[in-house]
């Protein structure tokens, strides 16, 4: 379980989320939704430790607090596919998915990556429906392709706890109802702790156990998906309240 207790980011000279507090259950799917500069991608980042909380705390069980002393255990079991794919364009895929695994080597080695490293880069990518394009390089993919070379180099770190932002943004209906597949089983069957920014509601209602919807850099809602309906939504969405105006 992640527990948050009243945790608040800042960016720059803004406070983006303020006092946020709730607990996200190991092996489930949770979907974050809210409008375009809410903080969802800013969440995510105070999840993988990328940004320290302002105030408040991050607990991860197994852990405990998140502090100096567990952040790096803490970062290795996590992978995060991020927005922009963050792929190196001149490497193959299958090369790309391997940067997946660079922490568990040296970052100056030369030698080939052992086999059974190679064997879990290609079943990753497999596990995308990508293997027949492990060899070409991903500047020649497209971006829904290069989206799931980047979900592939996170699923092969085999992490207690994924993170994704927005994965599924240039991947067509049917690629991410599959991923989407993957990755549910992956909660189910591995134990993998799921969190996903998503735009598409409805492929949200479909995949996650859970939501929570920011707004006004704060918790609008966070409960099961099931109970995410229309008026629920309405508040999540609605239109800033006019500060000054
Ligand atoms: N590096 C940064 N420095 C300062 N402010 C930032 C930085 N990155 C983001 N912000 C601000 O933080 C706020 C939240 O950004 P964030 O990227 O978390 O939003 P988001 O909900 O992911 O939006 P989107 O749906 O467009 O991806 C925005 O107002 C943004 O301008
Ligand atoms: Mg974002």
């Amino acid at each position: 379980m992640i527990r948050l207790d009243n945790v608040s980011i800042r960016r720059g000279a803004s406070e983006i989320l303020h006092g946020v507090s709730t607990q996200i259950p190991t092996a489930s799917v949770t979907a974050v939704v809210g409008r375009s500069g809410v903080g969802k991608t800013t969440l995510l980042g105070a999840l993988n430790g990328l940004l320290r909380p302002s105030a408040g705390q991050i607990s991860v069980s197994g852990l405990g607090p998140l502090d100096d002393a567990c952040l790096e255990t803490h970062r290795r079991r996590t992978a995060t596919v991020f927005q922009n794919h963050a792929l190196i364009d001149r490497l193959s895929a299958l090369r790309n998915v391997l940067l997946g695994l660079a922490d568990t080597r040296h970052p100056l080695s030369l030698l080939p990556w052992p086999q059974a490293q190679q064997r879990q880069a290609a079943e990753a990518l497999d596990e995308v429906g990508l293997l027949q394009y492990a060899g070409t390089r991903v500047d020649r993919l497209s971006g829904g392709e290069r989206q799931r070379v980047g979900l592939a180099r996170a699923l092969v770190r085999a992490p207690r706890l994924l993170l994704g932002d927005e994965p599924f943004a240039a991947v067509d209906p049917n690629q991410a109802r599959q991923l989407g597949d993957a990755i549910r089983s992956l909660a189910t069957h591995h134990g993998m702790t799921v969190i996903l920014v998503m735009h598409q509601i409805d492929m949200a209602l479909a995949l996650a156990d859970r939501v929570i919807g920011l707004a006004h850099g704060q918790i609008a809602f966070d409960g099961p998906a099931a109970q995410f309906d229309r008026a629920a939504q309405a508040r999540v969405f609605s239109p800033s309240v006019s500060k000054g105006a």
